[in-house]
């Protein structure tokens, strides 16, 4: 019975190499199907004497149980297999750190609006707001800058409904806040601004912080000058910040300066941001034009007022040493994390 043998030996490898459940089957059908190989050794049992017969009996069935076993055992390996690729195929890995939401924080802008009220906060002065879409009125001729006058085709102005506009300045707010509340006032004004216009240092939307200041005694272009200097001095942390004031023209103060700050990048020297000058332009001021304060019913006789604007993205740029004002509207976070 060597070949028995020999054909038990050869199911039982041939099984432990498939690794398929229905290779595994075809090859059971080959010993233990109808026409398999044990099955036919079982039919020529028949033809067989007696005693040779339950001899050659007893082994057949021995190879059939050893063939049977190993198929089973296969059977149960391959299964086992197979459950594990499944669950390879969709583990989770619960070392790996979750994924949060992510912790938000405050815009640049919105950080330096903030910065700005709280050092204008600590000198005195509260907070006002008026509208963004404004009256051709408040915008322009409240401010004394007549419908023929130049000065408006300066301001790229966004038109909306006959007489309104999207402001292009907060100064309008000097106005409104004037009308509606008794002297001596002190008020700063942030908010956001409109202009058509768009490249490295506009977008049509942008931010500024509009100064007023209207009291009987004590102002004057001096306490104007030595104020912006102190906010300057303060907003960028340095106590020896240069500043200088040029002669300006606005319709709606007189006189009107611009004012200049000793370049904080390259400390005066010249460089590309402050164009070789040393100097970077900050904001436009003066003393308010009587034409501005007298339609009010303020007598320009006993009161002064100085005022001056100034564009919020400019300083946080200057500040944070950003070249490109349209990185604040881009949502960029890799751009937006560097200020979290
Ligand atoms: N409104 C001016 C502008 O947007 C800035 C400005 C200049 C405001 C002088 C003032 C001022 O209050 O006094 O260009």
């Amino acid at each position: 019975m060597q070949d028995l043998w020999q054909l038990q030996e050869e199911a039982l490898s041939r099984f432990a190499s498939l690794d398929s459940a229905h290779a595994l089957e075809e090859a059971k059908a080959r010993y233990l199907g109808k026409s398999g190989a044990i099955t036919e050794r079982l039919k020529a049992l028949g033809a067989m004497p007696p005693e040779a017969r339950k001899q050659a009996g007893a082994l057949i069935n021995q190879a059939k149980s050893a063939i049977e076993g190993a198929l089973e055992q296969r059977r149960t390996e391959l299964a086992r297999i197979q459950q594990e690729r499944e669950l390879a195929a969709t583990a989770l890995d619960v070392t790996l750190p979750g994924r949060t939401s992510g912790q938000g924080g405050l815009h640049p802008v919105t950080r330096t609006l903030e910065r700005i009220e709280s050092i204008f906060h600590g000198m005195g002065f509260t907070v006002a707001e008026g509208p963004e879409i404004e009256s051709d009125a408040y915008n322009f001729s409240a401010l004394n800058i007549p419908s023929d006058h130049p000065a408006r085709a300066m301001h790229d102005t966004f038109y909306l409904a006959p007489g309104y506009v999207l402001r292009t300045h907060t100064s309008p707010v000097q106005v409104r806040y004037l009308e509606t509340h008794a002297l001596p006032v002190r008020i700063i004004a942030p908010g956001r601004v409109f202009r058509c216009d768009s490249d490295v240092t506009h977008t049509p939307m942008f931010h500024q912080v509009e100064g007023l200041w209207v009291a009987e005694e004590g102002l004057s272009l001096a306490v104007l000058k030595g104020l912006l200097s102190e906010f300057m001095r303060r907003f960028f942390e340095r106590d020896e910040l240069a500043t200088r004031f040029r002669p300006s023209f606005f319709p709606f103060t007189e006189p009107s300066a611009e004012m200049d700050i000793g370049c904080v990048i390259c400390g005066g020297a010249g460089c590309r941001v402050c164009s070789h000058t040393g100097w970077l332009e900050v904001l436009g001021c003066g003393m308010v034009q009587p034409k501005v304060l007298a339609p009010l019913g303020i007598d320009t006789e006993r009161y002064t007022g100085l005022a001056f604007g100034l564009g919020v993205e400019r300083l946080a740029m200057i500040r944070h040493g950003v070249d490109d004002l349209r990185t604040f509207y881009e949502n960029d976070l890799r751009f937006l994390h560097r200020f979290a």
